[in-house]
């Protein structure tokens, strides 16, 4: 079964053709980072037109790399939430046409529940039925949830975060260090040789119990405001640190501390929940520090890990053809894709 994908909820105007859920023929991703770079951040109205331009063209090529002609294609998966209204919505706009002049269905894709199922674009992860139930850490520029996923089609929110995402909060600190967009690669980079102790940034919410906005219980939730306001502190205060030779310690003690706060509440779950198999997924994943952290914490807990292959856990739409595959052959009948939805929840 042949699903042709198509993912336009933010900045990445993407494309896939995916094989019974798992098998990968194509996975076209045009960035436009470059476009929102000197702005520092992403403009809609620059994503939703850039994403016009280049839908027609992505596809084609997905069907080409796929060896693929329009009428092998069995059925069609689009991302219609959440993300950007006016992104979402050229995709979606596509997809919809697209699927009644080819006569096939079209299923609307959750894009979190994309990012869940993207560990399953690594062949040699087993089936999802043998290795759920387990928890996923999805760390992305716009979530950062703890998830049990139970099955492809049932997850439940353990927690989330109260203010900033992980990546937001890497993007934001990498701005107040001077680094380029988008950050979390850039603080990465700087961070390269730094040490992680030198500076005590805070982690957030760590310990503590009680439940907090939306009835989660506080230690499975994250907060990433404090770490921001340390940092803009630090650097206010020793603004010499951008140039003395600091830098390298002041991104790595960062980067450190946002990333022990995602530890910190994923062990509690993964213990808690008594899994016997992790995952991170998201673009954050891509993150060598923290896939070595995550790495530890297996061993620790006496867990599997799984993470997302690289090339799959920045916004992509081989997730979205891969679960929409999955949940076809599952005997799922397509969701309906009738407007999109900006805050559609997980
Ligand atoms: O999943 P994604 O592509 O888009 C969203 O759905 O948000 O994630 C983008 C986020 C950005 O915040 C970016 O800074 C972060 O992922 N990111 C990284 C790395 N590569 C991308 N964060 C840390 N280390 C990286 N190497
Ligand atoms: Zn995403």
């Amino acid at each position: 079964m042949l699903v042709l994908g198509i993912e336009t909820s933010c900045d990445e105007t993407a494309a896939a053709v995916v094989r019974d859920g798992r098998e990968v023929l194509s996975h076209i991703v045009l960035s436009q980072i470059a476009k929102h770079r000197p702005y520092g951040g992403v403009v809609p109205e620059i994503a939703s037109r850039a994403h016009m331009e280049a839908l027609m063209p992505v596809l084609d090529d997905a069907l080409r790399q796929a060896g693929a002609a329009w009428n092998d294609i069995d059925q069609l998966a689009v991302t219609h939430g959440p993300g950007l209204a006016s992104s979402l919505l050229v995709g979606v706009t596509a997809a919809r046409a697209l699927a009644m002049r080819l006569d096939k269905p079209l299923a609307g894709i959750n894009h979190l529940a994309g990012h869940l199922y993207s560990v399953f674009l690594d062949p040699t992860v087993a089936e999802p039925e043998s290795i759920c139930p387990m928890i996923v850490l999805l760390a992305t520029g716009g979530h950062t949830l703890l998830v049990r996923v139970d099955s492809i089609s049932s997850a439940r929110v353990l927690g989330q975060t109260l203010d900033d995402a992980v990546g937001e909060a890497l993007d934001k600190g990498a701005t107040l260090m001077g680094l380029g967009y988008p950050g979390g690669p850039e603080v990465e980079k700087a961070a390269a040789g730094g040490d992680p102790e030198r500076y005590p940034f805070p982690r957030g919410m760590q310990g503590g119990s009680g439940p907090v906005a939306g009835g989660l219980p506080r230690d499975r939730c994250f907060s990433y405001s404090g770490l921001k306001t340390a940092l803009l502190y630090l650097l206010r205060a020793h603004p010499e640190y951008l140039t003395n030779g600091e830098l390298p310690h002041v991104a790595a003690s960062y980067q450190e501390a946002a990333f022990d706060a995602l530890l910190d509440r994923l062990e509690r779950a993964v213990r808690a929940e008594r899994v016997e198999h992790f995952a991170c997924v998201g673009g954050v994943a891509k993150n060598r520090r923290l896939r070595a952290k995550l790495e530890d914490l297996a061993g620790q807990v006496n867990a599997q890990l799984h993470v997302a292959p690289m090339t799959y856990c920045t916004d992509n739409a081989a997730m979205i053809a891969g679960l929409a595959g999955a949940l076809a052959l599952g005997g799922f009948p397509p969701a309906p894709v009738d407007d999109v939805h900006p805050n559609l929840p997980l």
